[in-house]
């Protein structure tokens, strides 16, 4: 069994963090989304990873590396320009050859690993295994029509479901799949669809069976179910100070401080993480807070928030929640009189005053 893991795309709604950033890599307490999806495959004994990536850019095969962080090897396979997922699939045909493979969109999180997917997939004994999560918008994903316990379509972005599911962009395939994403047409967002390759499995008579995903599971593709991920991921980590808390501070509940983070006359809430060389001053950092490293806080509040690195915020009057900032963003008092507001912010930014 092979992992193969889309790692393209443009992100565009998460603009503006995605202008600079692949969405892949915005961190998710502290650590690249694309990462959960290694992570998982890892945990699911496997050791050959294929990440398929934007050729234009080089950003995702840097910082990822070889895979020799885990002990696993990565294949990096570039994709010229975005062309759906059935593309995606295609382009690493090559890479995978005549084995099964689970395919996982990089930007999905799901608690509980892909382990009994791939288990379930083998006890079905089929050539496809999609997973399926109810949803009160399944409009907005691939969505499977059910009869007798069994898949029999699966339509993309339907203006009418025909059920409650969102089919979850964690899959598991035989090497039929590459017969259907052969015979695929765009559809019309001009894009190879994979809910179009399972309906071919479904038409030519393959296997085509499903589990359901009971537990958490997130396309990670709007603003807000980045900070719901991070809630859940926080809401699972295990405290550690490896920085350090003065006697005026108060640091309750899980959080985790990474080296060289001081907190000084500060109130953390957690869960929170709080990243390497950050300083935490006269301020209150609430539930559900990742802060990137070496970022500085001082007399200003903050929570449920994502905060990526060398940001600085600096006396800002009001907390700051539900909230992203990209990295190196400054959100500072604006000192003098007449009291305003003053924006340097750049394209496809939103900001909300009180
Ligand atoms: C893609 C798939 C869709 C699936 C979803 C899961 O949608 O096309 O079938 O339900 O991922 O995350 P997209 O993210 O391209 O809108």
């Amino acid at each position: 069994m092979k992992a193969l893991i889309a790692g393209g795309g443009r992100g565009t709604r998460l603009r503006p963090i995605t202008h600079t950033q692949n969405k892949h890599l915005i961190p998710i307490a502290n650590k690249p989304i694309l990462y959960y999806a290694i992570e998982a495959a890892v945990e699911a004994g496997i050791t050959e990873i294929g990440i398929v990536y934007n050729a234009d850019s080089l950003e995702v095969p840097n910082y990822v590396g070889d895979g020799s962080r885990w002990g696993i090897k990565i294949t990096y396979i570039p994709q010229e320009k975005p062309g759906g997922l059935g593309q995606v699939v295609q382009l690493a045909e090559p890479f995978i050859q005549k084995e099964s493979f689970i395919f996982y969109l990089g930007d999905n999180m799901v608690v509980g690993g892909v382990k009994r997917f791939v288990e379930d997939f083998e006890r079905q004994n089929v050539n496809c295994l999609l997973t399926l999560s109810k949803v009160k918008d399944p409009e907005r994903f691939g969505v499977p029509e059910i009869k007798d316990g069994k898949i029999v379509r699966v339509e993309e972005k339907p203006k009418v479901p025909k059920s409650q599911f969102a089919v979850a962009g964690i899959y598991v395939y035989d090497s039929h799949i590459f017969e259907a994403v052969k015979n695929l047409r765009p559809s019309n967002r001009g894009e190879l669809e994979i809910s179009d390759a399972h309906q071919y499995l479904i038409d030519k008579g393959y296997k085509v069976g499903y589990t359901e995903i009971t537990g958490w599971w997130k396309d990670t593709g709007k603003p807000s179910d980045l900070l719901e991920a991070n809630r859940l991921i926080l809401d699972n980590i295990t405290p550690i100070n490896r920085g350090s808390v003065d006697a005026q501070s108060d640091v309750a509940g899980r959080v985790v401080i990474e080296e060289g983070a001081r907190i000084i006359n500060s109130k953390v809430r957690g869960p929170a993480i709080i990243g390497k060389g950050c300083v935490i001053e006269n301020s209150y950092i609430g539930p559900f807070t990742s802060i990137g490293d070496r970022t500085e806080i001082r007399s200003s509040e903050v929570e449920y928030s994502i905060i990526l690195r060398e940001c600085k915020i600096l006396s800002v009057g009001i907390r700051i929640e539900s909230s992203i900032l990209g990295n190196d963003v400054e959100v500072v008092e604006a000192n003098g009189k007449p009291r305003v507001h003053r924006f340097m912010i750049g394209d496809q930014s939103r900001v909300e005053v009180a």
